[in-house]
């Protein structure tokens, strides 16, 4: 019983810990759209990024992440770190999120193809490294973020095509 409650509160801490990144990595699903990030360009003949990673869905989650830090230092009275952290976890999370685009339009997968580990795990692994200029969290938070991070990802993946918000449903 003991162990069960310091796992609820492992989990209980990560979620809190990476919570920006996960809004900044859903929001450009339901705001983004319109002018793609690399303008258009190619390189090597296959797009920088592609059409899916556009200047308003980039934007639009970095203000969602950084909000919810601002939000979690309200709750904690503790503004400046929770503002940086937040900050950084969201800058973190879309530059991942761009990253990953890139590698995949090396590799020749095509805008919406799937790259299952980078795809559910690029993110979070470059949101934790920006963060951890701020804070790192325990191995344990850590461990517990990449445990869930990918089933959480393939769910609200699954609802956003249900909701007719994504094409696919990955
Ligand atoms: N999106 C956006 N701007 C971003 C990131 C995402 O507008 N910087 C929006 C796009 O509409 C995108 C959707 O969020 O289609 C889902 O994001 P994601 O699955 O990461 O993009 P994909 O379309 O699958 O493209 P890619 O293959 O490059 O990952
Ligand atoms: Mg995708």
């Amino acid at each position: 019983m003991a162990r069960l409650n310091e796992v609820i509160k492992i989990i209980g801490s990560a979620l809190w810990f990476i919570l920006p990144a996960y809004f900044a990595n859903a929001t450009p699903v339901v705001l983004g759209g319109g002018q793609p990030l690399d303008g258009g360009r190619c390189l090597d003949g296959r797009r920088i990024f592609g059409d899916g990673k556009t200047v308003r869905g980039f934007v639009a989650g970095i203000v969602a992440g950084t909000a919810i830090g601002v939000l979690q230092g309200i709750a904690k009275c503790s503004f400046s770190h929770y503002f940086s952290l937040g900050f950084l976890l969201a800058l973190g999370a879309l530059l991942g999120d761009l990253m990953g685009s890139f590698i995949k339009r090396r590799l020749g997968i095509e805008r919406g193809g799937a790259l299952p580990g980078l795809d559910q795990l690029g993110f979070v692994i470059i949101a934790l490294l920006l963060a951890s200029s701020v804070e790192v969290p325990s191995w344990q938070a850590i461990v517990a973020i990449f445990l869930i991070t990918p089933a959480l990802h393939l769910a609200t993946n699954f609802i956003g095509y249900k909701l007719k918000l994504k094409s696919r449903p990955y």
